[in-house]
């Protein structure tokens, strides 16, 4: 990234907090410092990890979100947002030269109303989300699954956001499973899906319900196999964002009988 940065010309430097789908987990003061060093400006995608990491605190300057995902938590408003200097986001309004002004991006005020009605439980949700996805992560590596999660001591980054973490609300509610054919990774979905309703296949994240999705084939499906494997994303690899409805031991008994149903299938 250092080498990247080319002082004077770079403007901005843009990652994600906790990249989708792979959950590496960036080192925000580290790069922050790397870019404000040559005078760039430090934008963080922190769509993964609202509640969790506070990245204006860690050095960004400015901050996005989708909130269709875990600040809705609805999966039914399609809306951003964009956190940062009064000045950066006056200069987005300015009535002549703004993209926020002529493009158009403004949110309705009733749907803003609403959601304003959601932030003050949007702590609870993530904790839920963050504490669930621990446990059940904890448990399919019991089960030799092969788990992705930051909460776990065994993630490359787990005590980089240990540092990084505001207390008390976890590590991200969104945890990968690499089945490693995109075969085996359909038919896992399928089984969570239909025969157990332990979640539901879609490419969303954020909401009520565990979410399920290949991301090979479907997110990052734009990407040929090459850059894919650059990246991490291997063809089996399941990005889950786990839900909170029901209590955690029903919903483990069902996923526990999806994969005895998917054991039953292949023998
Ligand atoms: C990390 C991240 N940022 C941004 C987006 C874009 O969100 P939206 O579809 O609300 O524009 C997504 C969508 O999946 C995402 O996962």
């Amino acid at each position: 990234v250092k080498n990247a940065i080319v002082e004077r010309r770079t403007k901005v430097l843009f990652f994600e907090s906790i990249s989708n789908p792979t959950l590496t987990v960036a080192d925000i003061p580290e790069l922050s410092k790397l870019a404000h060093d040559k005078g760039t400006m430090v934008v963080v995608d922190n769509t993964f990890s609202p509640m969790v990491l506070s990245p204006a605190r860690l050095g960004a300057d400015v901050v996005v979100h989708s909130i269709s995902k875990f600040i809705s938590g609805g999966a039914d408003v399609i809306a951003g947002a964009v956190c940062g200097p009064a000045s950066l986001l006056n200069s987005m309004m300015d009535l002549h030269q703004g993209a926020l002004m002529l493009l158009g991006p403004t949110m309705n005020a009733k749907v803003a109303f609403e959601l304003s009605e959601r932030i003050p439980h949007l702590g609870l949700r993530m904790k839920e989300h963050c504490r669930r996805a621990l446990e059940y992560a904890t448990r399919m590596k019991k089960l030799g699954i092969r788990v992705v999660y930051p909460g776990l001591e065994d993630h490359p980054q787990h005590h980089l956001l240990k540092s990084m973490a505001n207390k008390g609300y976890g590590f991200s509610g969104l945890l990968c499973v690499d089945m490693e054919s995109e075969e085996k990774a359909n038919r896992l979905m399928h089984h969570l899906q239909n025969s157990s309703q332990f979640g539901l296949i879609a490419v969303s994240l954020g909401y009520y319900e565990t979410l399920m999705s290949c991301s090979g084939s479907s997110t990052s499906s734009e990407l040929n196999s090459e850059e894919k494997a650059l990246a991490g994303i291997s063809p089996g690899l399941v990005r889950m964002s786990v839900g909170y409805t029901g209590t955690l031991e029903q919903k483990w008994s069902q996923f526990e009988r999806a994969i005895s149903r998917m054991e039953v299938d292949s023998t």
